[in-house]
């Protein structure tokens, strides 16, 4: 996958978030005084890359030792979250020249405020050897008494001249032939400054060998959006398998987040002429439910169309 080969390894090659670079930078340069982060904004714009690269700066060769990544919609509650700080701070060694340990936390708006209200208490309690890195989309899905706790820093969707600037170094790279940079453009296009998107179209799309406006045209389809109606239009006409199959590729291929694809979905559902939206809606909705409780996403997001293309069969 290139987005993992190509993810950037030191703040440096991090496309644009110029501010957050500079401000992260003098953090680092008094890496002792490090502050809790807090790492707010769109998929796909650097917040999981910068959170790794500021461990290998701050914890050296041995920063895999040192921090504990956790996926807070993955974790089964703040109980499990606090069990794994409690044992990683207890029973890691402290070597020379590694300040503390480093608890990132993905997803953290994903947590109820009960969880987010002991995750404060948590903090608190290890912060003497331990400094979190909280990852999120919307700061305000983070309870203000740790957003007061953390320095906050904001990342922005990429614009147009930085997604292609790194597509264009890629295509070098992996010496691909494409006719001229309007191709970028258009994986830019489809893809709204989500680069870890437009790195997995720009993958699919030279598969076939060359990069031109057609592959990257089919491979995105008219939009990510237009790809979860027609998976919706088909569940809803009954036909579970081609539904399945079709998501199935747009989560794993494409890399499209599943609350996305239910974003979607709700927006292609309140737009169509259903017989049953109410109960449609209410398909989504439980799912969405399910989906934040952290259970297997691909098999939900199966069991949703399921139930979506059963609708159908009875209204027959
Ligand atoms: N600012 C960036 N500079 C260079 N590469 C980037 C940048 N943002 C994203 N990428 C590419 O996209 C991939 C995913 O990025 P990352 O995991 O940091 O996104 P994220 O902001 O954490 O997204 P999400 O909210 O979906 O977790 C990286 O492996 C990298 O290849
Ligand atoms: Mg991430």
């Amino acid at each position: 996958m290139w987005v993992e080969k190509y993810r950037p390894q030191k703040l440096e090659e991090v496309a644009n978030q110029k501010a957050i670079k500079s401000r992260l930078s003098s953090l680092l340069a008094r890496k002792e005084e490090l502050p809790h982060l807090l790492f707010a904004g769109p998929p796909g714009s650097g917040k999981t890359t910068t959170a790794l690269i500021v461990a290998k700066q701050v914890l050296g060769e041995h920063w895999a030792d040192y921090t504990l990544m956790l996926n807070a919609s993955d974790e089964r509650g703040i109980d499990t979250v606090r069990e794994k700080v409690k044992v990683f701070a207890r029973f890691v060694d402290r070597r020379e020249g590694v300040p503390f340990r480093l608890v990132v936390l993905d997803e953290s708006d994903e947590m109820t405020r009960d969880s987010q209200n002991a995750l404060r208490r948590i903090m608190e309690e290890y912060s003497k050897y331990t400094r979190f890195v909280l990852v999120c989309n919307y700061s305000s899905g983070i309870i203000e008494a740790i957003q007061s706790r953390c320095a906050i820093f904001r990342f922005q969707r990429l614009d147009e001249e930085s997604v292609v600037e790194h597509l264009k170094a890629i295509a070098k790279k992996e010496s691909l032939a494409y006719a001229d940079d309007s191709v970028f453009a258009s994986v830019f296009e489809a893809t709204q400054g989500d680069l870890r998107q437009a790195i997995n179209l720009l993958q699919a799309a030279s598969s076939s060998g060359e990069l031109t406006q057609d592959s990257v045209k089919t491979v995105s389809g008219s939009s990510v959006r237009s790809r979860v109606g027609e998976i919706i239009t088909l569940a809803m006409g009954g036909n579970f398998e081609g539904a399945r199959t079709k998501m199935v590729e747009l989560t794993r291929v494409y890399g499209i987040p599943e609350r996305d694809f239910l974003r979607f979905a709700n927006e292609v559902v309140t737009s169509m002429e259903v017989d049953d939206l109410a109960k449609a809606v209410e398909i989504l909705a439980e799912y969405d439910f399910r989906l934040v409780q952290g259970s297997q996403p691909e098999l939900q997001l199966t069991a949703m169309l399921a139930q979506l293309s059963k609708l159908k069969k009875k209204g027959d």
